[in-house]
């Protein structure tokens, strides 16, 4: 028999269908036993259904362990399981239930055991209306922070944190995609999967040019949480460019008592001759520094005293700009409109220490779904290009799309301006985005980039045959700009989704660019000097456009 096809048909507690057979041995406990066939195991996922462990057995050995909800009476969608490796021995899949004691004659009934099959192929077609055209997202599964994004040889490496098993938060994995102009991505293979210290959280990638660490000249080398028991910090190396990885058998190299240690981001110091971490610790962020990459040295934490508190603080980066230093500070809960967000901090940095006057929060963005912001390690000409998960943990498992879920900011280039006597930080769209536009168009697309040029107070409509809009509007005395999407199209999935965004634009806004790509809207003041980001899901594109007190261009974006 070629393909797995598991049948409850019987009362039996045992049932044998050529080489499969399934146990079901109480206490929502089941145990398959099949021969690896094909490539793939296709697993159906019901989303709303407890979860599901499934030990993958062969040769009495554990080779891989992974959560899934598995299907009992729906099915949302397939997930792929890859076996090939194990072709043509015997496995067990050794499936326990979570969410309380499940009765055989339940477990027995789920729809899963009639559509699990082994499967040649497994299908990423892009049908879904929400998967964007011109921003990255991961061709199936579940994603958050983009992690270890470094260039090299002309090419963009993006990581991210993926569930291979299903469209919410699960299972952690690096991700892998590639670019060579920062808006085409090609999906690559897994980069990094769970392993025995935990799952792999987010984390960030060097190119080592002079071998410091030993793993050989421009190895690519990988900092990540181990999420086990505890968080702690492990790496990995690339000799191949950053397509495969190499565990360090020294893992894990630092460990701490606190809950949430996570999220180490590595830089060349060239002021300070050695390399730099810093990483979250609680609501603080650590600095180590080091000489080989593999021994850390502490030397300070900044936070106490600064910004925002109302959460954990998580994915750091630091970097110089100019003669200052940048450090980020995304947060969650507690971001500006509520859920995720990203804060930073302008100062100084000796290598040891970061000092800032900047006592209170400034946003990096000014939207409800940009988060977890880091930047490209050895971008070209210095640029610090910078990508978000656009996504806000209030309702990221929510939002209306299946086979995938989230997808990324555009690219921004970051850098730090005065206004209004003050310092801040500014994202400018990627210039590679400017080759994205086509021709001239009279009213909005799926896909598109509006130009308003402000003239007075100004008012834009997008709006669709549904009568759902969203309204961007910019006030020239207060130099407020706002972004309101509470008639944006589905906002039910959560209490959260619903609101107004607005920000004050320092020193005042010119004229605004607007991207639009299926399921998101990014405002920017055209010089960059403020940016909101907020996701939409309308029943329809936005086809319409009123406006007031500007003028306005649209252009179609084609990738
Ligand atoms: C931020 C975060 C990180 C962590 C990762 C886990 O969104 O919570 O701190 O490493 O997600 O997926």
């Amino acid at each position: 028999m070629k393909r797995l096809f598991l049948t409850v048909a019987t009362a039996c507690m045992m049932m044998t269908a050529m080489a499969q057979q399934t146990f079901f041995t109480g206490g929502g406990h089941v145990m398959v036993k099949d021969k690896a066939q094909k490539k793939y195991l296709l697993l159906p996922v019901q989303e709303d259904r407890d979860g599901a462990n499934i030990q993958v057995i062969c040769n009495n050995l554990t080779v891989k362990s992974l959560n899934v909800k598995l299907a009992a009476d729906r099915v949302d969608y397939f997930v792929p399981l890859d076996i090939e490796e194990f072709g043509g021995q015997n496995l067990v899949f050794d499936i326990e239930f979570w969410g309380g004691e499940k009765s055989t004659s339940e477990v027995k009934n789920y729809l899963c055991w009639t559509k699990i099959r082994q499967s040649e192929s497994f299908d990423t077609q892009n049908r879904e209306r929400f998967r964007p055209a011109y921003h990255h997202s991961p061709a199936y599964g579940w994603m958050n922070d983009p992690n270890g994004m470094f260039y090299l040889d002309g090419v963009y490496h993006l990581y991210y944190q993926w569930n291979p098993y299903g469209s919410q938060w699960e299972n952690m994995t690096w991700g892998h995609s590639t670019s060579k102009d920062l808006v085409s991505w090609t999906p690559e293979q897994p980069a990094i999967l769970p392993d025995g210290l935990g799952a792999i959280f987010s984390g960030s990638c060097v190119v080592d040019k002079n071998n410091s660490a030993g793993f050989g000249k421009n190895a690519v080398v990988a900092f990540y949480t181990s999420a086990g028991r505890n968080q702690t910090q492990s790496m990995a190396y690339s000799t191949d460019g950053g397509k495969t990885f190499v565990k360090f058998s020294g893992n894990p190299i630092l460990t701490d008592e606190s809950r949430d240690f996570r999220d180490p981001k590595v830089f060349y110091n060239e002021d300070f001759g050695r390399w730099n971490m810093i990483l979250a610790a609680g609501q603080e962020m650590k600095i180590y520094s080091s000489q080989d990459l593999k021994n850390w040295t502490f030397e300070s934490s900044f936070g106490s005293g600064y910004g925002c508190h109302d959460g954990v603080w998580e994915c750091p980066d630091l970097m110089k700009i100019g003669d200052k230093w940048l450090l980020i500070c995304n947060i969650n809960p507690g971001g500006v409109f509520g859920g995720s967000a990203t804060q930073y901090f302008i100062g100084d940095f000796d290598g040891k220490r970061f000092v800032s006057t900047q006592k209170t929060a400034k946003w990096l963005d000014y939207g409800k779904d940009h988060y977890a912001t880091v930047t490209f390690f050895n971008a070209p000409q210095n640029r610090r290009v910078a990508l978000a998960w656009m996504s806000n943990w209030q309702y990221a498992n929510d939002v209306p799309t299946k086979q995938f879920r989230s997808s990324n900011s555009v690219p921004r280039n970051l850098f730090i301006f005065e206004a209004d006597g003050d310092k801040f930080c500014g994202s400018k769209p990627s210039e590679e985005l400017l080759r994205l536009r086509g021709a001239i168009i009279k009213q909005p697309t799926e896909a598109c980039e509006i130009l308003a040029t402000i003239k007075g107070d100004t008012k834009i409509s997008l709006s669709n045959t549904k009568n759902e809009c969203v309204t961007i509007s910019y006030d020239q005395k207060s130099k407020v700009l706002k972004f309101d999407r509470r008639q944006s199209g589905n906002v039910q999935f959560s209490r959260d989704f619903a609101a107004e965004t607005s920000v004050k634009v320092p020193g005042g806004s010119k004229a605004l660019r607007i991207f639009i790509d299926k399921c998101s809207v990014e405002v920017f003041d055209s010089e960059g000097k403020a940016v909101m980001t907020n996701l939409v899901f309308p029943a329809e594109s936005y086809s319409q456009i009123t406006s007031t007190g500007c003028k306005t261009t649209i252009y179609q974006l084609n990738k």
